[in-house]
């Protein structure tokens, strides 16, 4: 991102020690949320790399990336998928498990969200270990998508995200703003 965006959204992110547990700082994303002329400067950059990718849909991940994933769709001018925990959406769905720290999670999109030949742009607020993103991208494909890239505001490069979802862009970008 150019640096006036980046320094402005970092300086709408907060630091919240020992959230949710001890010796882990969460990001809290709620101030940028609160500002409109960062969470528009944020839906533009995001909305600029759909044009950029030739995106014709966005995905995004529950739940903090629904947030800023539905305005870029709109700016966009191009559908919003929505990527959920399993067991919220009422259609057929497809289902991806993933690991987490402790365990597995699942995911799901609606079978019929995405037709072959779709690029779809996947958004999230973060990149961490990169679990949830990957599993996004194999719905997309099982969907029968073309994977367009990744883009997240935030990525915390120390859990190696970015290597994790390798394999899964084969090629396409990932972008942290
Ligand atoms: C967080 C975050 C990303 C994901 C990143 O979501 O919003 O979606 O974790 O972590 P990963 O790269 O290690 O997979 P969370 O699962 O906490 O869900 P929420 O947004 O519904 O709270």
């Amino acid at each position: 991102a150019p640096e006036g965006l980046r320094e402005l959204l970092l300086s709408r992110i907060a630091d919240v020690p020992d959230y949710p547990k001890p010796g882990v700082v969460f990001k809290d994303i709620t101030p940028l949320l609160a500002d409109p002329a960062a969470f528009g400067a944020l839906t533009d950059a995001f909305a600029a790399l759909c044009e950029r990718y030739a995106a014709d849909k966005v995905v995004g991940l529950e739940a903090r990336g629904f947030i800023l994933a539905a305005p870029v769709a709109v700016r966009a001018g191009i559908g919003f998928v929505p990527v959920r925990k399993a067991g919220k959406l009422p259609g057929a769905t497809l289902r991806q498990a993933y690991d987490l720290e402790y365990g597995t999670a699942e995911i799901e999109i609606h079978a019929d969200a995405l037709k072959p030949g779709d690029r779809v742009l996947v958004i999230d607020d973060v990149l961490a270990t990169g679990g949830t993103a990957e599993a996004s991208l194999e719905l997309i494909r099982r969907a029968g998508a073309e994977v367009a890239g990744v883009a997240v505001l935030l990525e915390l490069g120390f859990l190696a995200g970015r290597q994790r979802l390798e394999a899964g862009l084969k090629g396409a970008p990932a972008e942290a703003l």
